[in-house]
């Protein structure tokens, strides 16, 4: 997820545009850049904060038209080449891009055949030479050449675009990632969210999907990319800045649980083929064969990601058939592991820094195994030094608890064992219905975020406990220890997953009137063993909190408390059971008055061992 700005008016645009990126690093702080109009084009870009660009930018900058752009890189490393704004072959045009442009190799290929240079990685440069491209061949002006460009795009985008060829006119455009447009006095501010733009104006509209805006210093006309002009209602802001950079939410961790729709549906944005029930995964494809004959693939990781790994061994092991070890990196690295040259390690991470996980690499890679990187961070540390890997397009996750990085790990690593069952002994049909059930999976996650204030409800009767139980079986097992490990790392209650069927081995001596148990109780394989399991721990007066699928009325006679999901097929019900059990963490920790987005004791990402 990146940060857009814009600015067309009267007053000098450098320090409205810088002012409205630091507002908008939230949305990603890989990389920084602004471009101004006064006669010709002028760029300044560069890896880092927005605060280190705007030491390097010479002083009294002229121009009274600037975009600007904070990266969360999603292809290309994030250097000063790849930061935006990207420029055309001549110089002449600049664009920002928020989004993912999925046909970018197919556009790259033709424009280098007709003789096209690039000088990054990304995918956002490809657009602009094709905006070029087009101006020239149709010799049409420049809202032309970006609304046909456009048309020609597969994937998202919010954009924004300017020339030194028509240099009285900013236009943008929105696919899939959001952008917004403030009206002021003679003057036009434009945002990917309002928060650079409500301290300028509070009279705003939305773009829609499929929607451009050609903006002038005399106004602005609003058009389809099919050329229809768009009647726009002017919109009020209501919110304040503190408010907005959150998105509204009161917290990044109950923004980024809200943002795991989106986080599930671009983990597997241009990477399903509906059709065919098969999966494409660019990151590895050069070694797909190498994975494909594994004999063994060892998954390593920490905390959340290595719950999202213990997910990972069901799926794999059931969809391509391939013995799967999942290992705490910190003690793979320091246990003399026997790899073979045709075993495959696996490493997981959201922030590709954690210093465990990273060792991990170095060790399996110094041993000969092929390695390869699961990561949300692109051009991190563990995503550089493994042979190969899938990024999981999650944006940027600033709460300390992992929540989205988690449900898009777990997408992720559906991709590959469907990938890699596909080579091996998964049928079409067994592929196809797979696929159909993870395209419905982010309208059911949708679905789950309604249940936000019943599980508000809930943590309000369990706040003061002084400890919990997480039981779930199979799949259900590694969620039961996410939940617990979110619960214990915001709101500093004592939490426990385990097994269900463990309980009896000594834990259910624990169980008494004081001790919550949630159990994963969806209808699944393992249902009657969990509602026995159920029955076990009511009989010695625990209190029961089940996640239960909808329509399931046999539960409601057995737990005290019942959260209802929709069902989905066993083993992608992870992506679906951990959203509850986020959303009961997070309230509790907020009744507790925990800080929840940078809870005690705890870092975003461990880079020290
Ligand atoms: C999870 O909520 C924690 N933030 C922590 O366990 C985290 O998952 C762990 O430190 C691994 O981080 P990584 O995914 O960035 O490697």
């Amino acid at each position: 997820m990146c940060g857009i700005v814009g600015y067309i008016g009267k007053r000098q645009a450098a320090p409205i545009v810088i002012e409205g990126l630091k507002r908008l690093e939230y949305r990603g702080y890989d990389s920084a850049g602004i471009a101004l109009l006064n006669g010709k084009l002028e760029i300044y870009k560069r890896a880092g904060k927005v605060a280190e660009l705007e030491q390097s930018l010479p002083k009294d900058l002229m121009g009274t038209i600037g975009i600007g752009h904070t990266r969360w890189a999603t292809h290309g490393v994030p250097n000063d080449i790849n930061a935006h704004p990207h420029i055309s072959t001549n110089g002449d045009i600049a664009i920002i891009h928020n989004g993912i442009i999925e046909n970018y190799a197919a556009i790259r290929t033709e424009l280098l055949r007709k003789g096209h240079t690039f000088r990054g990685q990304t995918d956002t440069e490809v657009l602009v030479h094709l905006i070029e491209e087009i101006w020239a061949e149709a010799h049409c002006d420049f809202e032309t050449a970006v609304r046909l460009a456009l048309k020609e795009v597969v994937g998202t985008y919010g954009v924004c675009v300017i020339s030194s060829r028509e240099p009285d006119k900013l236009i943008a455009a929105r696919n899939g990632s959001p952008l917004l447009f403030g009206v002021g006095d003679g003057e036009y501010f434009l945002g990917s969210d309002a928060s650079p733009i409500v301290q300028h104006t509070r009279k705003v509209i939305y773009l829609s999907d499929g929607e451009m805006v050609i903006i002038t210093r005399d106004g602005y006309t609003v058009k389809t990319i099919e050329n229809i002009e768009m009647p726009k209602e002017i919109d009020e802001l209501t919110f304040s800045i503190a408010e907005i950079e959150k998105g509204g939410f009161e917290h990044f961790m109950l923004k980024e649980i809200f943002e795991q729709p989106e986080a599930i549906l671009n983990s597997m944005r241009g990477r399903l083929l509906v059709g065919e029930g098969g999966v494409r995964l660019g990151g590895i494809s050069q070694h797909l064969e190498r994975l494909r004959a594994s004999k063994r693939i060892i998954i390593v990781a920490c905390g959340t990601s290595w719950h999202a790994g213990l997910v990972g061994e069901y799926l794999i092991e059931e969809l391509a058939r391939i013995p799967v070890e999942v290992e705490y990196a910190s003690e793979f690295r320091y246990r003399n592991p026997i790899i073979n040259h045709d075993d495959v390690v696996i490493a997981i991470s959201q922030s590709g820094e954690t210093a465990d996980t990273l060792a991990a690499v170095r060790e399996a890679k110094a041993r000969g195994a092929l390695v390869m990187g699961i990561c949300n961070v692109v051009g991190s540390s563990i995503a550089r030094e493994t042979d190969c890997g899938i990024y999981t397009h999650a944006g940027p996750e600033i709460g300390v608890a992992s929540t989205k990085a988690f449900t898009a790990q777990v997408t992720v690593l559906t991709l590959l064992a469907l990938a890699l069952g596909r080579r091996r002994t998964l049928s079409d049909a067994e592929a196809k219905a797979l696929v159909d059930e993870l395209c419905a999976i982010p309208d059911k996650a949708r679905e789950i975020l309604k249940l936000n204030d019943d599980i508000k409800r809930l943590a309000e009767t369990f706040k003061d406990a002084r400890n919990f139980l997480y039981l779930g079986r199979g799949v259900n097992f590694p969620v039961a220890l996410e939940g617990a490990l979110k619960l214990k790392e915001i709101s500093y209650i004592h939490a426990e997953g385990y097994p269900a069927a463990e309980m009896k081995h000594g834990p259910i001596a624990l169980i008494d009137e004081n001790m919550p148990v949630v159990f994963i109780a969806t209808k699944d394989g393992s249902y009657h063993k969990i509602v026995s399991n159920i029955e076990e721990v009511r009989s010695r007066k625990g209190r029961v909190i089940a996640i239960a699928t909808e329509g399931d009325d046999e539960i409601s006679s057995l737990a005290e408390f019942v959260i209802r999901i929709p069902n989905a097929v066993d083993m992608l019900l992870p992506l679906l059971t951990a959203i509850p059990l986020q959303l009961l963490a997070y309230h509790i920790a907020v009744m507790r008055g925990c800080n929840v987005d940078q809870p005690r004791n705890l870092a975003k990402s461990v880079t020290v061992e």
